[in-house]
């Protein structure tokens, strides 16, 4: 293990899915923990991370200095540089001019983590600060044409950098952490989707005990990796309930259960309450209340079935209830920040929220993955590549790309779209390719012509974006031969739409759903 002690920057989580690239397991602490926190995971090396303060701020997050003394390696990452000079005596200055963006670092003293790479690198930089001193016992390892790019003092294993090498943009970044992670700290490259797998199955099975679990199951990669690693260690103590809310794409219902169940051996329960949902709907246009009525609903629902699965599965006076969520990285919203991992489910995510009045204990299996991560361990797991592959689909579903009221039959329309570009997309070998791609029901009618006779019928969008982590997407630039074919089947096949037209833009400014 090497534990990344994060001081708050936006590239922290990075730090860590490079790691675990090489097969190497990190886990991200926020930099206020205890040193008895970090001892208990007998670290083979400390990472500290950058982060958007200057140590002089009054408020500049702060590591027990004891982790620069503990004998471990140590890397700094810009500002875990500079906590390493303040700290030991150096001097830190605002820089006259920022470094952003590209820049050329001259390796000017040889050092391991240096070793194999270039003399002259491009990397990434993002700082105010810089090192004007370097504390006792430190030399200077790399320089650009202005300031401190790299400091050592190997006898106290302790090196820093002022670049990122995280980030994509640092070219030799992967080599350089690869040459501390595993050179300098020898950590051990065990970290694979087995070892992954074997633990969390030992770790859950141990924790559930005699209890049982429910799961919201939606028919996305992240639920079903989840169920699938839980229903591996504790069999059928765990039951899966996926509810239809009315906004599913079509056939999802019965399509999703059959995999569940078949592929899969899940303990399903399915509820039908898509009339309740769509009851419920009625007259909402707000794409903020259609949120609110479509998670009140579904956690309703939910408890309604936790309530009937636990009571009927309390036996011998046990009645400890588990509910696993495929929360992932991402996910834990404030992770990246110095205050430490918040635990609030997000508002939206699937499952909606705990069960009311059920004190429910939380088993969150994916919680340190990214998605790309979480593919591999459901590969590994023998999921389906229909399942593992599958784009986002939002929590709300068809009911936030259906604007203005969702009724039954706006639904069905936007189910025969959304299938066409599904099927376009698949075929045209860019499923994988694109981040998500959809149909979007605009409440806009228009004239057209078809087989000599005048129609007056709705519109609709066809949105495709690129992205890593749908944070940022950009719209994607798919062929016109799939646009044009998408675009005609959609127009002679869904009766109901007469027009088509393409979404080209980008988040930010726009969000990739519409609503
Ligand atoms: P936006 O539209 O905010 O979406 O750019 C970013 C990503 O999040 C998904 N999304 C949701 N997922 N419940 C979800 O589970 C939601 O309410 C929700 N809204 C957006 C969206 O599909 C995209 O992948």
């Amino acid at each position: 293990t090497v534990v990344i002690l994060d001081f708050g920057s936006q590239y922290t989580q990075l730090i860590a899915r490079r790691i675990r690239e090489f097969n190497v397991f990190s886990v991200v602490l926020p930099c206020t923990v205890s040193l008895e926190q970090v001892k208990a995971l007998k670290p083979k090396g400390i990472i500290l991370s950058g982060g958007p303060s200057s140590v002089y701020d009054a408020d500049a997050p702060k590591a027990d200095p004891a982790v620069l003394a503990m004998g471990l390696p140590v890397l700094g990452i810009c500002y875990g540089l500079h906590f390493i000079v303040h700290h030991l005596g150096g001097k830190i200055e605002s820089a006259p001019a920022r470094e952003y963006g590209h820049a050329e670092v001259t390796v000017i003293a040889e050092t391991p983590l240096f070793s194999g790479l270039p003399q002259v690198m491009n990397v990434w930089m993002s700082h105010g600060d810089e090192a004007k001193a370097l504390p006792e016992g430190f030399v200077l390892t790399a320089q650009t044409s202005n300031a401190v790019a790299g400091i050592a003092n190997e006898a106290r294993k302790i090196w820093a950098v002022q670049f990122h090498p995280e980030v994509a943009h640092t070219k030799q970044g992967m080599e350089l952490l690869k040459n501390f992670v595993i050179d300098i700290c020898g950590a051990s490259a065990d970290w694979t989707p087995e070892h992954f797998i074997q633990s969390t199955v030992e770790r859950v099975r141990a924790q559930v005990g005699d209890g049982h679990a429910i799961c919201g199951l939606s028919g996305g990669v992240d639920s079903s990796v989840a169920a699938v690693l839980v229903a591996k260690a504790i069999g059928d103590k765990l039951t899966c309930i996926f509810v239809n809310n009315g906004v599913l794409r079509k056939d999802e219902f019965a399509k999703v259960q059959t995999t569940m169940r078949e592929q899969l051996g899940l303990n399903v329960v399915a509820v039908d309450a898509s009339e309740r949902f769509l009851t419920k709907l009625a007259g909402v246009t707000d794409p903020e209340t259609k949120r609110k009525v479509i998670g009140g609903e579904f956690i309703s629902v939910f408890d309604d079935e936790a309530k009937k699965i636990f009571e009927a599965e309390k036996h011998d006076g046990k009645d400890v209830a588990w509910l696993v969520q495929g929360t992932l990285y991402p996910d834990v919203i404030e992770s990246s920040s110095v205050h430490g991992p918040s635990h609030t489910i997000k508002s939206h995510h699937n499952v909606g929220g705990l069960p009311a009045d059920m004190k429910l204990k939380l088993i969150e299996p994916l919680r340190d993955l990214f998605k790309d991560e979480v593919r591999r361990i459901g590969r590994d797991l023998g999921m389906p590549d229909d399942i593992i592959e599958r784009q986002p689909f939002p929590g709300p579903g068809l009911a936030v790309r259906i604007l203005g009221e969702v009724t039954a039959e706006r639904v069905a329309i936007l189910q025969e779209a959304d299938q066409i570009v599904v099927d376009e997309i698949k075929r045209a070998g860019l499923y994988r390719k694109v981040w998500q791609s959809f149909a979007v029901l605009l409440p806009v009618k228009s004239v057209g012509v078809m087989g000599d006779q005048r129609t007056y019928a709705n519109t609709c969008a066809i949105r495709a974006v690129e992205s890593e982590d749908g944070m940022t997407a950009d719209w994607a630039p798919l062929p016109y031969e799939v646009l044009r074919t998408i675009s005609s089947r959609i127009v002679s096949e869904v009766r109901g739409i007469n027009r088509v037209v393409y979404d080209i833009t980008s988040k930010p400014p726009g969000t990739i759903e519409w609503e």
